[in-house]
């Protein structure tokens, strides 16, 4: 048997669309696997009961099934599907990381972020690996023409989870198929930014580059209240703020010692709009780990 600790990853930060992600400490899945003929899917714990135990239509099924290595897989899930907090992604993850070492196959952590990708292809209809990668990797990551970028980095974050549904798939319908050239000088200058402030580990120049006026604000129309709830994050001390991969999980990069402060004003901001949320202070932390 082998026990992995998956962590909730952010993708996108605003101005790094299905590029850009970062390892969350808390929350993560536990995922168990243990050697059978045939795989088989329990899963438990936040949101459980929306998530297929077919292995042909549940991501860590879909990863068992592309490392041809058939187990009991047990997921307890500490991260709300449909959250925007990578929760497919942490079970597709956890679940390569936990089958490379149960049957021994030798594959590298980037290997395994492009197996597990094709798990987050039967969760959202796309590939993309801009939360797997941090949950393997851990820290931040850049995915950029299939290659692999990650970077230590350690600062604080809040993310803020209203009772809300997104789902991937449709929060990618909205999301404008053509951009002008000020948009795109403007997205690879706040990358830029961002990119830097993670080598600084500098919040003001993290939230300065979250800025994205390409794909954040048709996304943010699905999230209602988010911009009482971005300004209240500011207000409190947030250096900026934006839309948790594909949403509702709003994100917020807190200024020294305000991650408490910034974590209150939007629970209480999604409040005043009839929404009920959870926060979480947080920093980004490390990628999937074996712990037995
Ligand atoms: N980059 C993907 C998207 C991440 O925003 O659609 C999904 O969590």
């Amino acid at each position: 048997m082998v026990v992995v600790r998956a962590p909730a990853t952010v993708a996108n930060l605003g101005s790094g669309f299905d590029v850009f992600g970062i390892a969350l400490d808390h929350p993560a899945d536990i995922i168990r696997v243990e050697p059978a003929k045939k795989t088989t899917i329990t899963v438990v714990g936040s949101g459980s009961q929306y998530i297929p135990c077919d292995p042909k239509k549940n991501t860590a099924g879909v990863v068992a099934e592309a490392l041809s290595a058939p187990a009991h897989i047990t997921i307890d899930k500490g991260v709300r599907p449909a959250s925007g907090l990578g929760s497919s992604a942490a079970s597709a993850a956890g679940t390569a990381i936990a089958l490379n070492a149960l049957y021994d196959k030798g594959f590298s952590k980037e290997e395994l972020v492009w197996i597990a990708a094709e798990g987050e292809r039967a969760a959202s209809g796309a590939a993309h690996a801009d939360n797997v990668a941090p949950a393997i990797f851990g820290g931040f990551t850049i995915v950029s023409n299939n290659k692999i970028t990650a970077i230590e980095a350690s600062l604080p974050v809040v993310v803020c989870l209203p009772e809300i549904s997104v789902s991937t798939r449709s929060a990618r319908s909205v999301i404008p198929t053509s951009l002008d050239l000020y948009s795109h000088i403007n997205t690879v200058g706040n990358a830029a930014t961002l990119t830097a402030g993670m080598f600084r580990n500098d919040p003001l120049l993290v939230g300065h580059g979250l800025d994205d006026s390409i794909i954040t604000p048709t996304r943010s129309n699905l999230i209602s209240g988010y911009e009482s709830v971005k300004t209240a994050a500011i207000d409190a001390g947030a250096t900026g703020v934006t839309v948790g991969g594909s949403g509702p999980t709003v994100l917020a990069i807190p200024k020294k010692g305000r991650s408490r402060h910034v974590a209150s004003a939007m629970v209480t901001a999604f409040f005043s709009q009839g929404i009920l949320s959870k926060a979480y202070q947080t920093k980004i932390g490390s990628g999937a780990e074996i712990y037995l």
